[in-house]
């Protein structure tokens, strides 16, 4: 048993998903393990189920980000990509570690994404992309970002690693963006234990996708009139291996993708206790004491966003003794910890001015997420609400 009153996650992966695996291992013959049938399998069942036609399944969210962002500087060379601070680290190195030039913006408090006259004023020539996180399964899109991207001709690309299922307009985020990358870690709405998806709906950037999740093995295109051009452009390789870009080994197993077939099925009904519970959470929340004006619009959350409306240490400590004392798991700063500009892998290199970030800084210091599961029990979530209102 979980020593946690409430835990960040429980009981992800049920007996059912224990069972299919079993039952694939169980065949007279046993099956090819690496990358196969039942990875393209999940990958049509995914792009059903979100809504885009190309679907790259990988072994984590953060090798979805990486895949994105190598990809982007195969077809576009070292262009600048907008990204928020408040987000994973991955968006961030994925950024960098292509040679990418990351340019950050501030969020806003009513849905956690870009700060929209921020955005416009960080923009320049050179950009090329947005990479837009959907935090904690609160929807970040708003017709004035979509607007925004399609004046510049400005990619956007959804980071939707912690809002499966989340919509704007009614229709689900994810399909909105040039590229969008999911993850499937244990602790998000579905899980293939490790695993994450880039999904598309543009055919080049999908073939350039195939190859790069493969080492930049060409042979995994399966567009033949691109392939033979490569082909004929090196005249002196054999055709099995050529490499087109410097890339790594992101592909998934079958077992992640049997795992994910059996989660997938479940998504929507776990995720309709999510959303019924968070939407409960928010309703009843002190507004006096706590950030409650979030527009949960399209939400499907794993987590309760707790975020103190004024900027007290005092009260900080408070909450953080008193969740600990009831023995209720949470992470402070929401999404990957708070302000990724204040961590040592970017504080090394680059010099920034945090006033720049307020509405970052504020959920850094005096934001938390607190578990919200589909077998979490309405007691339970009343009994947090009673103590979150009374700290
Ligand atoms: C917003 C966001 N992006 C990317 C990732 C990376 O996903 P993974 O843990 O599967 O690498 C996470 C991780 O949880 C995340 O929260």
């Amino acid at each position: 048993m979980s020593k946690f009153f409430i835990p960040l996650m429980d009981d992800n992966i049920d007996r059912g998903d224990i069972d299919c695996l079993i039952d694939f291992l169980n065949q007279e013959k046993i099956p090819k393990l690496t990358n196969g049938s039942k990875v393209i399998e999940f990958e049509n069942e995914w792009g059903e189920w979100l809504g885009t036609k190309y679907n790259i399944m990988v072994n984590s969210g953060s090798a979805a980000n990486e895949l994105t962002m190598l990809a982007l500087k195969y077809i576009y060379g070292e262009v600048e990509v907008i990204v928020p601070p408040l987000t994973w680290i991955s968006d961030i190195s994925s950024i960098i570690l292509n040679g990418l030039k990351p340019v950050f913006c501030d969020i806003n408090l009513k849905n956690f994404s870009f700060n929209l006259n921020r955005l416009k004023e960080v923009v320049t020539p050179n950009t090329k992309a947005i990479f837009l996180t959907h935090v904690l399964g609160i929807n970040g899109l708003t017709d004035e970002i979509l607007e925004f991207c399609k004046e510049r001709e400005i990619l956007l690309i959804e980071d939707v690693c912690e809002s499966h299922g989340a919509t704007f307009k009614g229709k689900k985020v994810g399909s909105y963006g040039f590229a969008s990358n999911f993850s499937f870690y244990f602790a998000h709405h579905m899980t293939t234990i490790e695993g994450g998806i880039v999904s598309t709906n543009d055919e080049y950037f999908y073939q350039v996708c195939r190859a790069l999740r493969s080492h930049g093995m060409m042979r995994e295109m399966t567009d033949e009139k691109l392939k033979e051009k490569i082909i004929d452009d090196n005249p002196d390789l054999n055709k099995d291996f050529i490499f087109i870009h410097p890339a790594h080994n992101f592909r998934s197993t079958e077992l992640n993708a049997v795992i994910g077939l059996s989660q997938i099925k479940k998504l929507d009904d776990n995720n309709k206790i999510r959303i019924d519970n968070f939407q409960y959470f928010m309703s009843k929340l002190d507004s006096n004491k706590y950030i409650t004006d979030i527009n949960l619009e399209g939400q499907s959350n794993y987590a309760f966003i707790v975020v103190l409306k004024e900027p007290s240490f005092v009260q900080r400590d408070r909450v953080e003794k008193t969740l600990k004392e009831e023995k209720i798991e949470f992470r402070r700063g929401l999404s990957g910890g708070g302000n990724q500009l204040r961590q040592p892998f970017f504080k090394k290199h680059y010099n920034i001015n945090h006033s720049e970030f307020p509405n970052m800084e504020h959920v850094h210091d005096f934001g938390w997420y607190i578990g919200n599961y589909p077998t979490l029990k309405k007691e339970k979530i009343n009994k947090l609400i009673e103590i979150l209102n009374n700290i």
